[in-house]
């Protein structure tokens, strides 16, 4: 059985910021998200995270996630002191029940990294270790002569040629939940900063001829932690380099991958290409030979094969069929479906409305709550007078219909198949299938009439 413990309780001076740290969002998503999306991959018995500044907050951030249990630490007495407030809760006490204990300041630790040191612990525990060029600050992992972790020294405790040891401590760690118990109960806080040190472990299990194995992560950006806004940018172009890379080694043609932005997941066909500056947010996919031009959102969306979202567009909970093309400067909202071959151009907005196959709002148009069939030309323009200030209402424009330029739809109104309407007309009633139905004030030339002159 596996326990996770998530370490959540520090302060986060350094962010400035009344967030607690641990909110503070990568890629869109809060930082602990990030480490709990991890953590469930491996299939966790129980996940307990402990929290101390800002508990509430962070609590109530994840309120309904029924797998978590939140446990206090206040006042914040180290990482084994942290650790210490989570025993109540460990289950199981049989020799392959394991504790693995996890930082909420280090958001991108893949599960495959985790898979990998909870396998290198044998029957033992481990430690997820690095060797970085300046170690300065980590704790050191000391190793024997046979090259086995024989414990772990804080910087700050280390002598000068512990100092010299490469190999880090990430504080990532697996041990035997049980033995992780009793050991918890023996550390002490007789160090150089006065605090209960998780890695003090290392060293108890080594005295008790546990074992202690090491893994290290697969890529260095995964057990990167996050203490200042200069830290989580720079984290953020990491993990936004790597997804750009994830998308480009699977095929997709970005223009420049580090100007690409996924806050969520983003499911690509063969042969998509993206150009700059886009974003794409929740759950985006772009079926075979979709393009994305310069500078487009894309929220929530789905995009058939073969189309074209043109440059600046902005588009949310909306669906697009295949061939179609969107933009430049169209806004799609919530409810939004496009069929195939259809035409949005610029500046024209569609929320809650079907646009048939082969329809085109070429240009300035508002068209929502309604229902447009196939092969219908919206003008420029044109606008669906969906709200009576109180209730919203419908309409409804059937097949291959006219719709003029700078139309008002006073809505709910139907549009007759293959009708037509006149531009300018401001539509009240329903207008009859086949016929030019035109509401406009009769032109007139007046005669003999002069333009006015300046009074000297
Ligand atoms: C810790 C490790 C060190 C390792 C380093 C990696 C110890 C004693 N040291 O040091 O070996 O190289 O991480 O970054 O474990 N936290 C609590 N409650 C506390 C203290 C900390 O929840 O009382 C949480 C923090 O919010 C943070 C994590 O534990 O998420 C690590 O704490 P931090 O103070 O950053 O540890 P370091 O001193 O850097
Ligand atoms: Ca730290």
């Amino acid at each position: 059985m596996l326990n996770v413990v998530i370490l959540a309780a520090g302060l986060g001076k350094r962010m400035q910021s009344d967030l607690p740290k641990v909110l503070h969002t990568l890629a869109g998503k809060p930082m602990l998200a990030h480490v709990l999306d991890s953590a469930r991959q491996l299939k966790p018995a129980r996940i307990i995270v402990v929290v101390g500044h800002g508990a509430d907050r962070v609590k109530q951030a994840f309120e309904g996630q029924d797998d978590l249990h939140f446990v206090l630490q206040q006042p914040q007495q180290g990482t084994g002191h942290a650790v210490q407030q989570a025993v109540p809760l460990l289950d199981g006490d049989g020799k392959d029940d394991v504790t693995l204990v996890l930082y909420g300041d280090v958001p991108l630790v893949q599960p495959e990294t985790l898979q990998r040191l909870l396998d290198a612990r044998g029957q033992g525990a481990a430690v997820l270790t690095e060797v970085l060029a300046d170690s300065t600050g980590y704790g050191r992992i000391v190793r024997d002569a046979k090259g086995s972790v024989c414990r772990i020294v804080e910087h700050k405790d280390a002598s000068e040629a512990e100092r010299l040891i490469k190999e880090v401590n990430t504080g990532i760690l697996s041990a035997p939940t049980a033995k992780l118990k009793d050991w918890l109960s023996r550390i002490d806080n007789n160090n150089a900063q006065g605090e209960y040190y998780l890695t003090d472990v290392v060293g108890l299990a080594v005295a008790d001829d546990v074992p202690v194995g090491a893994a290290q992560p697969g890529a260095s950006w995964e057990t990167l932690g996050v203490n200042s806004r200069v830290q989580q940018a720079e984290l953020e172009r990491r993990w936004q380099g790597e997804q750009a890379r994830r998308q480009l080694e699977a095929g997709v043609t970005l223009a420049d991958p580090a100007r690409f932005d996924v806050r969520g997941s983003l499911a690509c066909g063969r042969d998509v290409f993206i150009d700059v500056g886009c974003v794409f947010e929740g759950q985006v996919s772009l079926a075979d030979g979709v393009r994305v031009g310069p500078h487009c959102v894309l929220r929530d969306v789905s995009i058939g094969p073969g189309t074209h979202i043109e440059a600046f567009s902005h588009l949310q909970q909306a669906q697009v069929g295949r061939d179609a093309r969107v933009g430049p400067y169209a806004r799609l909202r919530p409810g939004a479906e496009l069929g195939d071959r259809s035409h949005v151009g610029n500046f024209v907005e569609i929320k809650k409305s079907v646009l048939g196959e082969d329809s085109k709002a070429n240009h300035l148009a508002y068209i929502g709550d309604a229902d447009i069939g196939a092969r219908v030309n919206v003008g420029a323009g044109t606008i669906t007078c969906n709200y009576d200030g109180v209730n919203k209402h419908r309409t409804v424009i059937e097949d291959d219909a006219f719709i003029g330029s700078d139309t008002q739809l006073v809505a709910p109104v139907r549009v007759g198949r293959g009708a037509t309407l006149g531009a300018g007309t401001t539509l009240t009633r329903d207008a009859p299938a086949d016929k030019l139905t035109v509401s406009r004030a009769k032109q007139l030339t007046v005669e003999g009439w002069q333009r006015p002159v300046k009074k000297s």
